[in-house]
Formats: structure tokens, C-alpha cells, sequence
């Protein structure tokens, strides 16, 4: 079961502003058709044992609890030596996202997982819903006005707490993460946003790095679809493939660990877990990079279900401040 010497090494990222390191793969918690809270499990111990340390998951996941369940086992039976080891990432579900339920929802997640603190703790969306149990899609008259220095004064609450080794966004354009960063007493360490080759966010990267904020990309192989989309179906990725004896998910993912950002690639399957890891010792080419720039770009998660006529976000322009 020991996972020394037996699986690749994921290289880590110090966070500039938790003091933490990220593994720069994780594994992503949101499967999507949902399955049984066994099968997470499972995935879990699995994924661990073939050398993933970093899981990413969210309350709206509903895969807290399986996940905390994974790691009391893969903690109990010695797979792993101590929490130290594993970064753990959760989300503030949008009916959270009030200054005042920061905090529970955090001691929430960490009940539901018997964790006594997460590595990162992440603002879903920088949207708010009327308060009440996470639920997904948002009924549209349920959205609220989303009060960004109460929500984030909150978050910096659940850092100091020693609840949360660091903290951050998810979603958020340049334009929010400006107004974030004059507030902010504690600054944002991550960014968690769609990158992969169809949505390759070069401006958005850039400007985080200028800003010391950690860029994730999710949805790194084009969502859950996987197979059956811009980043799986490319004839560019998977002309690059054939030519490198890779895999198109191999290719998508260096190309992710390339721009020098973190991943998170959601797979419960052992085998396609480690095809993911197998992506540390080559390099894609100057010539490859050129041929991937060219592939035509666009969202796979335009945001619309974080929108509603009735306001306060009424258009996906305005949800991403025309970044789009
Ligand atoms: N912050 C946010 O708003 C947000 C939004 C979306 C996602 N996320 C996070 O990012 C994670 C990853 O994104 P995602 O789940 O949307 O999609 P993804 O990781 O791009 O793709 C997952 C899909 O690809 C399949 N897959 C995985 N490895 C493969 C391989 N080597 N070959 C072929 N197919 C493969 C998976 O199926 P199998 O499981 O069967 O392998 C699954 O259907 C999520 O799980 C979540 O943790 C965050």
C-alpha cells in the first residue's frame, strides 16, 4: 500500500500568503453525475495510493464527508503518515456567502470531514443566496447582492482562527480581484479559475502572478464531460499526442502545469489517475506551445446559472466584468 518509491513525485508551490505548499496536482472532488458516497471514498484511498496528496473539493460537491472519510482511513491504516501531508481545499457555498455565516460554514465543512482545519479555504463564486442549505442550481429570485469586504474579512477571520492555513477565490476576474486587493488585510493566495487549452486565460494568469495570487485551473481536460469536448476532441492536442506517445489528457495537463499555475483533474478511475500523474518528465516544445495558442477559445462554464434576470447579476458580461 506504502506509496514511497512507487509513484511519481508531484512537484509543490509555496503559497505567498498562507505559508503552506500546494502540490501543483490535485485531485478534483466533483463528480458530476453524482455517485455514491462509497465510490468517493474509495477514489480517495485510491488516489493516494498511486500518489495524489492534494484533493479540491466544495461544500455544493457534497463530497466532504466521503472525502474526510477517505483521509481518516488512508491516516488510520498508516497509507499516509499525518495531515501534515495533504492539502485539503474547500468551498463557501453561495448561501454562505454572508459576513455573518463565514465562519459556521467553515466549522461545518470541517465537522463533515472531522478535519481540524483545511489547507484553503476558497470563495466559490463571488455571488451571494439567500441563507439555507446548499443547494445548486440558485432559484432565481434567491440571489443577493454579495457583500465582497464582509464576505473577505470574514475569510481572513477563518485564517487567523488557524481554521484555514490560507485563503482565497474562485472565479474571480482581474477586476475583482483588484477591488479584493484594496481591502484585503490578508491577500487572496489563490485564484481558482477554468484554464485549459480551449480557455487558456494568459491575461488573468499574468496578472495574478503579478500579484503573488496562485492561479488553479479546474476543468482542466474541459469539464466532466471528458471525451465528449473542445479539450478531448482537439485535433491540435491530439495531433501533439500521437507525435509524443502521450495522451490527450497528458498533454492538456503539462500544457496546464507549463503556465506555471496548479491543476485540479477530476478522475475516480485508478487507472486514468495515474495516466494524469504521468506528466513530470517531458516537456512540450516552443513549437507545440504555438500550435496549442492557435486552438479557438471559449468558456466551458459561462457562468449562467450565477445569473438571473431578476439581479443582482442579471448577464454573464457583468458576472465576468466583460472579461469574456
Ligand atoms: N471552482 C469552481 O467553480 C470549479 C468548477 C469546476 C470544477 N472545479 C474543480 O475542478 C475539478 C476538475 O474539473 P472538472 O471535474 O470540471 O473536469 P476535468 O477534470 O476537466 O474532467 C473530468 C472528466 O474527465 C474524465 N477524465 C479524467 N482523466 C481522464 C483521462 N486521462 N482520459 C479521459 N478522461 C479523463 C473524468 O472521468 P473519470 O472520472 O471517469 O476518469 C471526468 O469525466 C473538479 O472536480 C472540481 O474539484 C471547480
Amino acid at each position: 500500500m506504502a506509496n514511497e518509491g512507487t509513484s511519481p513525485k508531484i512537484p509543490t508551490i509555496q503559497l505567498s500568503h498562507g505559508g503552506v505548499s500546494m502540490p501543483v496536482l490535485g485531485l478534483g472532488m466533483a463528480p458530476n453525475p453524482p455517485v455514491p458516497d462509497e465510490v468517493t471514498k474509495n477514489a480517495v484511498i485510491d488516489a493516494v495510493e498511486v500518489g495524489y496528496r492534494h484533493f479540491d473539493t466544495a461544500t455544493i460537491y457534497f463530497t466532504e464527508k466521503a472525502l474526510g472519510e477517505g483521509i481518516t482511513q488512508v491516516l488510520n491504516c498508516g497509507m499516509v503518515k499525518s495531515r501534515e501531508e495533504l492539502f485539503i481545499t474547500s468551498k463557501l457555498w453561495v448561501s454562505d456567502a454572508h459576513p455573518n455565516l463565514v465562519v459556521p460554514a467553515l466549522k461545518t465543512t470541517l465537522k463533515n470531514m472531522k478535519l481540524e482545519y483545511l489547507d484553503l479555504y476558497l470563495i466559490h463564486w463571488a455571488v451571494s443566496a439567500k441563507p439555507g442549505p446548499p443547494v445548486y442550481p440558485i432559484k432565481q429570485e434567491d440571489f443577493l447582492p454579495f457583500d465582497l469586504k464582509g464576505v473577505w474579512t470574514a475569510m481572513e477571520e477563518c485564517q487567523r482562527l488557524g481554521l484555514a492555513k490560507a485563503i482565497g477565490v474562485s472565479n474571480f476576474t482581474q477586476k475583482k480581484l483588484q477591488q479584493l486587493l484594496t481591502i484585503a488585510t490578508i491577500p487572496p493566495a489563490v485564484n481558482q479559475v477554468e484554464v485549459n487549452p480551449t480557455w487558456q486565460q494568459k491575461e488573468l494568469i499574468n496578472f495574478c502572478k503579478s500579484k503573488h495570487i496562485l492561479v488553479t485551473a479546474y476543468s482542466p481536460l474541459g469539464g466532466p464531460l471528458g471525451g465528449h469536448n473542445g479539450v478531448m476532441e482537439s485535433n491540435i492536442l491530439k495531433e501533439i499526442a500521437k507525435a509524443k506517445g502521450k495522451t490527450v489528457a497528458q498533454v492538456a495537463l503539462r500544457w496546464g502545469y507549463e503556465q506555471g499555475i496548479a491543476v485540479v483533474v477530476k478522475s475516480f478511475n485508478k487507472d486514468r489517475m495515474k495516466q494524469n500523474l504521468g506528466i513530470f518528465d517531458w516537456k512540450l516544445t516552443s513549437d507545440e506551445h504555438e500550435k496549442i495558442r492557435s486552438i479557438p477559445q471559449g468558456r466551458t462554464c459561462d457562468g449562467t446559472d450565477y445569473t438571473s434576470p431578476l439581479g443582482p447579476v442579471c448577464t454573464i458580461e457583468e458576472l465576468w466584468d466583460g472579461e469574456i
